[in-house]
C-alpha cells in the first residue's frame, strides 16, 4: 500500500514536472487561439518548419486530393472542400492536443509539405506523427528525412514526450525506408486493415523513444 502511495505520488510529480517543463519551454497560450503555438521557426538542414496559415490550405487541399499522394494517407481526402480544411485548421489551432507544421525549403522557402503531432498526451507524454510532402517533385531529395529529424527533436527536446508512434501501409515503401533510417520501429501489425488498389495490405505501427533518436 505504502508502495503504491508512493509510486503514486512519483507519478504524479513526474507530470507536474513534464507539464511544467511543457508551460515554460513551448507551450505558450496564444490570445486569439488557445492551442499550442510555435514561438520559432524550426530550422533543419534542408527544411524550415513554421506554423501552417490559413492561406496555405489552397495548396494543402491539392496535394490532398491528389491520388499519388492521397493513397498514403489514412483518410479518404477525395471529397475534401476548402470549408472541411478551414474547420479542419480552426480546429487545430485551439487545440491543446496537436500541432501543425507547415514545411518549406531552407534555401528558397517554398512551401512543400505539411506535419503534424497530434493526440499528445501529457501524461503519457506520447504523441503521433503524420508528414506529407505533397509537391512530388521534391519526393527522395531527404526533405521528409530532415522535416522528420526536426520534428523528432521538438517532440523530444522542447515539448519533454517520450514516445512518438505513426502508422504506415505496408505498400509506402519509401515512408518504411525514412521512418526506420529515423530511428522508428515495427511494434506490431494490423493484417489488412487498408484496402487499396483492389487489396487488403497491412498496416504497420511504429513508434520511437529518445533513445533511439
Ligand atoms: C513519405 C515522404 C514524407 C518521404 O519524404 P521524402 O523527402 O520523399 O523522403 P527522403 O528523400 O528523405 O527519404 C526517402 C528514402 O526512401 C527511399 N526510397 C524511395 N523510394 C523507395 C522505394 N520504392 N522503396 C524503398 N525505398 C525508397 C529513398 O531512396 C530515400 O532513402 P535514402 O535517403 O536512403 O536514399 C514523402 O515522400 C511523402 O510525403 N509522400 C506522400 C505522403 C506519405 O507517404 N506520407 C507518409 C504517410 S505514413
Amino acid at each position: 500500500m505504502a508502495g503504491l502511495v508512493q509510486a503514486n505520488h512519483a507519478a504524479v510529480s513526474d507530470r507536474v514536472k513534464s507539464f511544467i517543463f511543457l508551460s515554460k519551454k513551448v507551450v505558450i497560450a496564444n490570445k486569439k487561439y488557445p492551442g499550442i503555438y510555435l514561438k520559432n521557426n524550426i530550422a533543419g538542414r534542408k527544411t524550415i518548419l513554421r506554423k501552417l496559415e490559413e492561406k496555405d490550405l489552397g495548396r494543402s487541399l491539392v496535394w490532398l486530393k491528389d491520388p499519388c499522394v492521397n493513397k498514403f494517407l489514412s483518410q479518404d481526402f477525395k471529397n475534401l472542400t476548402m470549408e472541411h480544411e478551414i474547420q479542419w485548421f480552426r480546429r487545430v489551432q485551439d487545440s491543446q492536443k496537436d500541432i501543425v507544421f507547415a514545411i518549406d525549403t531552407k534555401d528558397s522557402h517554398v512551401y512543400i509539405g505539411n506535419c503534424d503531432l497530434r493526440k499528445i498526451d501529457r501524461i503519457e507524454r506520447s504523441c503521433e506523427l503524420g508528414i506529407v510532402i505533397g509537391e512530388k517533385k521534391y519526393w527522395n531529395k531527404g526533405y521528409g528525412l530532415d522535416a522528420i529529424n526536426s520534428l523528432i527533436d521538438f517532440a523530444f527536446n522542447k515539448l519533454n514526450l517520450r514516445c512518438i508512434k505513426l502508422n504506415v501501409y505496408k505498400y509506402n515503401h519509401r515512408a518504411i525506408k525514412l521512418y526506420k533510417k529515423c530511428g522508428f520501429k515495427e511494434k506490431k501489425v494490423l493484417k489488412k486493415n487498408h484496402f487499396y488498389d483492389g487489396k487488403y495490405w497491412d498496416t504497420f505501427v511504429m513508434d520511437i523513444d529518445p533513445e533511439r533518436f
